[in-house]
């Protein structure tokens, strides 16, 4: 957290927050994010042994800042308290995965979730079944344990894996969506929508390419 995120407005989520609690809270989500990204570097250096290539084409960790902390607690009506912080909220740490072909996405996946330490909390398949907009990609939400010197501690960390095409897809989406002074039209979401199935059916394309190429 950047330290002049700290203002008077934020008051109230950092009134209970005398012992550093809060900055103690998102370093234990910092660790988590690092364990799932850890786990993800492995499974992509056991993946290029076996198959000769990689599946991970990148990976971007982000922490949720304290302004969007406090903007969800409010928008949920949950207490803006640290407490509430760890209990209420899933995607406090994000760690995205960025593979090369849709099949990846489903083998790290499932890789991931068959690990002794790794629990399920939630998994929503938008690419099985897209959102309205287009929007395509796997979220998993994972409970990762990460041992402190006195403890262990389970922390929740939420995953998004997606193919090169679909990050392509919602990285512009989110751009075009998100432009300030400019009205988002029907007819621009319709182009939009009809963007994500060229990109689904490019990633069906490069999927039987793959296939051929039998890696
Ligand atoms: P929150 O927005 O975090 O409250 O998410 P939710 O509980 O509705 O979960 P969901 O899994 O649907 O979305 C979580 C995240 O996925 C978002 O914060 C975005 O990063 C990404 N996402 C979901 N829908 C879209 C979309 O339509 N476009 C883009 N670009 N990203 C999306
Ligand atoms: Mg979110």
């Amino acid at each position: 957290m950047q330290k002049n995120e700290k203002t008077t407005e934020n008051i109230e989520l950092l009134a209970e927050d005398k012992a550093g609690q809060y900055d103690e809270l998102m370093a234990y989500f910092k660790c988590a994010m690092m364990e799932i990204e850890t786990k993800f570097r492995v499974l992509n250096e056991e993946f290029s042994l076996q198959y000769d290539r990689n599946p991970i084409s990148a990976i971007k960790s982000r922490l949720k800042t304290f302004k969007s902390i406090r903007e969800k607690l409010i928008k949920n009506d949950f207490p803006l308290t640290v407490n509430s912080v760890e209990e209420n909220l899933n995607d406090v740490a994000g760690v995205r995965v960025i593979c090369s072909f849709e099949r990846d996405v489903y083998l790290l996946a499932e890789a991931l979730l068959s690990q002794d330490d790794i629990e399920l909390i939630a998994k929503k398949d938008y690419i099985a079944h897209p959102k309205d907009n287009g929007y395509r990609s796997l979220h998993l939400i994972v409970a990762v344990p990460i041992y402190l010197v006195n403890e262990k501690r389970t922390m929740r960390v939420e995953i998004q894996l997606r193919t090169i095409a679909m990050d392509s897809w919602a990285t512009l989406e989110h751009q075009l969506r998100y432009k300030k002074n400019i009205e988002f039209t029907d007819e621009m979401a319709e182009e939009l929508f009809r963007c994500s199935q060229l990109s689904s059916e490019l990633d069906h394309k490069m999927d039987n390419l793959r296939k051929l190429v039998n890696v």
